[in-house]
């Protein structure tokens, strides 16, 4: 039995090295020369997908003759219903002058839906070999009619059902099979070639056969899982695993635009691992070349409580782009941020071209309200791009606006990602059903190993598109399906009117905010630059006053950049601290801001204790060396105060306490208030901690007069506290000191004794 069958396997592999032999010498004498090869292609506009398939044509020196352009489009909605007619009719028409060249190769494919993976040269060598007159491209699907799969010729391997998105053959062979068109634009052309295939007396007086192992023609549909991405050191092709070949002509017919969409992402030459993005500069906008930068209307979707809201702002401010040139609407349906707005709105009212606020008093659905934004940008003729703006993205590339400009895409978005994870504003592919689906390269794409320009399927939060796009492929109002409606009636809704369109690919959920290609349009995202991150508006507790102070967790990098001193990491590098008296360092810690918004809750809560011995706040009851303070607790602090220790003051510790490391672990958190008319000073004392740290939360002489702190058995005192400058001292045993009179004013410190 073994024996037979290793007979049997080697038999299988003689005669595919055989054939493999016979394809690479037998016909090469004879080779077709390339001019004899005429590529017809029917195309009545210039969408995105018939541009992508004239370059792939011309990087391969086709010759191509595009049929039917500026024609109205009569032949139905093809995929969906039947139709086509009108191409076969133009061919018919094309093929009249060109019937007695016997020696001419037309090769007919659509192109909206196609693209080249290999040249002229390669298709003429299969189509020799496959020994026939015509040649048409295959498919596992029968369609349009289901009843005719019987009377197709059965096949051991490969495709059984004709496909007519693609056609070569000789130009008399062709002509006789168009030549017998006489029916409407709106018929179907695949039915049409169907019946002149099936019936046996023409298959065999015109030769045709079907590519049935895709040696030229790669229809995806119903075939996805056959074709793989193969890369070479210059061009990309897609590889048959099936059939091993490599097919020529890569079709997304039926409902696999988008995979096509993905594949062209590379093929033939787009991207590849050696050069990465060929033609990402390709058409580039010069901005500096132009007399005057074009207008934006830049949409601000404040969808949900967002922290960091005011930041949000000042970086969108921060665009390099002449503000005369940007009007600014936002949509707001938080009541919390009215005071935000309120206070970005009075300070740069007059700095931007125009500033228009749609608040939560409007009741708006974030459907309705994305709708109202863009439509002021497509029924503004001088509005030359529509730039929508989530509140939850920040933007840290200043340059972002010019960038997607010069990029010059009718969509185009600028990858941002949440921090540290794979959560990204695309998506890379859809599943069947239409929802989310991850792309072979959409982690590469998402950790920049994989850079360039991406035709992707869905995006969300940030975008720009062209106004000109909006007033004519995307002049559709109401882009936005949602109205009132629930989200779960909504979902359907859109899903029942998509399926009265071509696709049937419903959108999930979350595509209310996603923005999801029209016909024929194609989506970018760009990953050459760094832009910014999304921040999770996720556990936002906006019950705090500035509740910005709790998102130390939730957003680490924000909370950073918003509350920790811009030279504090110089403590690290360049030794930036300082020690004025012995054992009691001094460094910058937190910014402005974070005192501020410190004191605010403080204040705000209010509950300050009054500097009395009794404590109920404390264990034991009783306070020896009382202050007038709140502690973090009070305020629901205490969590995210021990993480700042630990991630802020610890590292600091270790640094000029070199040996000891502090468990970060404090009782004692507070901020303690000093004034004349209440408590103004603190008597000497020892704290109970390892280490101390003492900040403080506001200035010297512009806040408060007098303060400091004096430390006896050094006799040494600091009296110029700095704002967000923090004191690290030992507690319990060498550092007796005293806080020392506040003569006006108010003064507020943070305090916490670390390590008890
Ligand atoms: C197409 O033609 C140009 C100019 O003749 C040539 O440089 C290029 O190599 C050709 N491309 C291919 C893929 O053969
Ligand atoms: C088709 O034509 C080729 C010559 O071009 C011939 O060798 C072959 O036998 C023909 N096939 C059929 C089925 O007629
Ligand atoms: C806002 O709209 C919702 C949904 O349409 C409706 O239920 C609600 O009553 C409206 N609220 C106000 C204040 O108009
Ligand atoms: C939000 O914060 C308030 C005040 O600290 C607290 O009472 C409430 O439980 C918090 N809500 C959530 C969901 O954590
Ligand atoms: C950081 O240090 C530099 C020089 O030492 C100083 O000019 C700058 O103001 C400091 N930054 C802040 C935010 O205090
Ligand atoms: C403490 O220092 C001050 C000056 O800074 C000096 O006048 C005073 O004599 C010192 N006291 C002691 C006890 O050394
Ligand atoms: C106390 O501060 C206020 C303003 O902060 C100022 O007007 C006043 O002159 C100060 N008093 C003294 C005694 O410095």
């Amino acid at each position: 039995m073994e024996y037979l069958k290793i007979i049997f396997v080697l038999s299988c592999w003689m005669k595919l090295a055989n054939s493999v032999y016979s394809t690479d010498t037998a016909q090469a004498p004879t080779a077709i020369p390339k001019e004899k090869l005429l590529v017809l292609t029917v195309a009545t506009k210039e969408t995105d997908g018939f541009l992508r398939f004239m370059q792939s044509a011309n990087y391969f020196n086709y010759t191509v003759k595009v049929l039917g352009m500026g024609e109205e489009w009569r032949g139905g909605d093809v995929g969906r219903s039947i139709g086509g007619g009108q191409k076969v009719r133009l061919l018919k028409e094309a093929m009249e002058g060109l019937a007695d060249q016997e020696d001419l190769v037309v090769l007919s494919v659509d192109s909206y839906d196609l693209i080249f993976a290999g040249g002229p040269e390669e298709i003429l060598r299969k189509f020799q070999q496959a020994n026939h007159k015509v040649l048409f491209a295959a498919e596992g699907l029968v369609w349009p009619d289901k009843q005719l799969a019987d009377k197709y010729p059965s096949v051991r391997r490969g495709k059984r059902f004709l496909n007519s998105g693609g056609i070569i053959g000789y130009a008399p062979y062709i002509n006789k099979i168009v030549a017998q068109w006489n029916l409407h634009d709106s018929d179907d052309d695949q039915l049409f070639y169907t019946k002149i295939y099936l019936d046996p007396l023409q298959r065999e007086a015109l030769n045709m056969t079907l590519d049935h192992k895709c040696q030229i023609f790669q229809n995806l549909n119903g075939a996805i899982d056959e074709v793989l991405l193969k890369f070479g050191t210059d061009r990309v092709r897609v590889r048959n695993t099936m059939y091993d070949t490599l097919p020529v002509v890569v079709h997304g017919n039926g409902n696999t635009k988008i995979y096509l969409n993905y594949l062209a992402n590379y093929i033939p030459n787009v991207w590849n691992y050696e050069h990465g993005c060929s033609n990402c500069d390709e058409n580039m906008v010069d901005l500096s070349q132009l007399k005057e930068y074009p207008n934006v209307l830049v949409g601000v979707y404040i969808e949900q409580p967002t922290p960091f809201l005011p930041e949000f702002f000042q970086r969108l401010l921060a665009l390099d782009y002449p503000k005369d040139k940007l009007k600014l609407f936002v949509h707001n349906s938080e009541v919390y941020h009215e005071k935000h707005i309120q206070r970005f709105w009075e300070e740069n009212r007059n700095v931007f071209n125009s500033f228009k606020v749609v608040g939560p008093e409007e009741n708006l659905s974030h459907g309705e309200a994305r709708n109202m934004g863009m439509d002021l940008c497509r029924e503004d003729a001088s509005c030359d791009y529509y730039f929508s703006i989530d509140s939850d993205v920040m933007l840290t590339n200043r340059q972002t606006l010019k960038v997607l400009i010069e990029q010059n895409r009718k969509i185009i978005g600028p990858l941002v990602t949440r921090h540290g994870k794979l959560w990204s504003n695309f998506w890379g592919a859809l599943s069947l059903d239409g929802y989310y689906a991850r792309s072979e390269d959409y982690i590469d794409i998402v950790q920049g190993k994989r850079v360039g320009v991406w035709n992707i399927p869905f995006m969300a939060h940030i975008y720009l598109i062209k106004g000109e796009a909006l007033r004519n492929e995307l002049k559709e109002k109401n882009y936005f399906v949602l109205e009132k409606l629930d989200p779960d009636m909504a979902l359907c809704r859109n899903a029942r009117e998509l399926t009265s369109h071509r696709e049937k690919d419903s959108p999930s959920p979350e595509s209310f905010h996603m923005l999801r290609p029209p016909k024929g349009v194609f989506m970018y995202i760009t990953n050459r630059h760094d832009f910014g991150r999304l921040i999770s508006t996720a556990n936002y507790n906006i019950s705090h006053y500035n509740s910005d102070l709790w998102q130390i967790f939730e957003n680490p990098v924000d909370w950073r950049e918003k509350y920790i001193h811009k030279n504090y990491t110089r403590i690290f590098t360049e030794n930036y601290l300082e020690e004025p008296c012995p054992d009691v360092f001094w460094f910058p810690v937190f910014t402005e801001k974070a005192c501020d918004e410190i004191v605010e809750e403080m204040e705000h809560y209010g509950s300050w204790s009054g500097g009395k011995h009794e404590d109920k706040r404390i264990a034991g009851g009783y306070e020896t060396v009382p202050t007038d303070d709140i502690h973090m607790k009070q305020i629901g602090f205490d969590k995210e105060w021990l993480h700042f220790i630990r991630e802020y003051i610890s590292p600091v510790t270790l640094k000029v306490f070199s040996g000891y490391y502090t468990k970060g672990y404090a009782l004692m958190n507070f901020v303690v208030k000093y004034t004349p008319e209440r408590q103004a000073y603190l008597r000497p004392h020892h704290d109970s901690s390892t280490f101390t740290i003492n900040i403080a939360l506001n200035n010297k002489d512009t806040d408060f007069q007098g303060g400091g702190c004096r430390f006896h058995r050094y006799n040494c005192s600091i009296e110029s506290p700095r704002k967000g400058w923090s004191f690290m001292h030992p507690g319990r045993l060498t550092h007796l000191h005293e806080g020392l009179p506040t003569t006006n004013g108010t003064r507020y410190i943070a305090v916490s004794f670390i390590d008890p």
